[in-house]
């Protein structure tokens, strides 16, 4: 079943994926710096772009980033939607957007889960996703599941996937989600690596504005839980892309060096 599942997915061996949160969030005349960050991934090893229906025009801009380059990339986007119908209308418009085949589906925020299993399956085993997924950020984010929801959602066999929060600041996940996905399987992507930007600006914590941790090292701090497969950094720098890059391409942290790196933050 584990092999079935990720053996199907190359590029969800450990590394470094590409977010579209509020970076990719453009107008018309800006997609060229998209596209200027989808190139230099791609030339660089990058093959995960995650994006989703609610991210503004994040998942247009993506699509049309990627442009002649759609085959080497591996798009994750989302549905959101409490109703069959409204998560079809959204997967229609991804179809169109990316060529015909989404790589990765997930259910944003485990949003209507159970009205979209059957589909989202029949879809899986018709070849027009790849994989399907939920994310989950906080119990009852945005109207959407708990964290006993997605533990449900994952023993019910339809995912293969799960997109969760994991940084110094947001471990509730190692608790009892990681251990469970790597029971059964699943393949791991996080979310919000830099806490939206707070873990490097110093906002989250006090003590992390002193001496407080590099990049690279946060980003390694999530890549090294061997439990997760990709992370998933959001940014529109180029510079900042390819400090990414490096970090994910860096060894594992011993778990003394990553006890180090969440001292500054406890
Ligand atoms: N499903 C969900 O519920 C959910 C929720 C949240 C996020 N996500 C996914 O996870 C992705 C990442 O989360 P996020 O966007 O919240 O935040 P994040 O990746 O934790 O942080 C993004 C911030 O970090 C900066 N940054 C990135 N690389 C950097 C570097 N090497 N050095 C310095 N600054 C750097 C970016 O600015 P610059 O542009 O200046 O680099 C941006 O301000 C999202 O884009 C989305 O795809 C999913």
């Amino acid at each position: 079943m584990q092999r079935r599942r990720l053996g199907s997915t190359g590029p969800l061996l450990p590394c470094v994926g590409l977010g579209t949160w509020r970076r990719f969030d453009l107008p018309p005349q800006k997609v060229h710096l998209a596209r200027q960050v989808v190139v230099r991934a791609l030339e660089n090893g990058v093959r995960v772009f995650d994006t989703a229906p609610v991210y503004g025009r994040s998942e247009e801009v993506l699509g049309r980033a990627l442009g002649g380059d759609r085959s080497r990339a591996f798009v994750a986007t989302k549905i959101w939607s409490e109703e069959r119908e409204g998560g079809r209308r959204q997967f229609e418009r991804q179809l169109r957007l990316f060529d015909g085949h989404v790589e990765l589906l997930q259910l944003h925020h485990l949003i209507g889960w159970r009205a979209h299993a059957q589909w989202l399956q029949q879809e899986r085993e018709r070849g027009r996703i790849g994989l399907i997924g939920a994310t989950f950020w906080r119990d009852g984010a945005f109207g959407g599941g708990t964290a006993a929801d997605l533990e449900a959602a994952m023993r019910s066999g339809i995912l293969d996937v799960i997109q969760i929060p994991l940084n110094p600041l947001e471990r509730a996940m190692e608790e009892r989600i990681l251990p469970l996905a790597q029971e059964l399987g699943l393949g791991v992507l996080v979310m919000r690596p830099y806490a939206e930007g707070d873990l490097l600006t110093g906002r989250g914590r006090q003590g992390a504005a002193h001496g407080k941790p590099s990049a690279e090292s946060l980003l390694r701090w999530g890549l090294s839980d061997q439990r997760v497969h990709v992370t998933l950094p959001a940014t529109l720098d180029p510079t900042h892309l390819m400090a990414n890059i490096t970090a994910g391409a860096a060894p594992p942290m011993s778990n003394a060096e990553r006890s180090a790196i969440a001292a500054h933050y406890d």
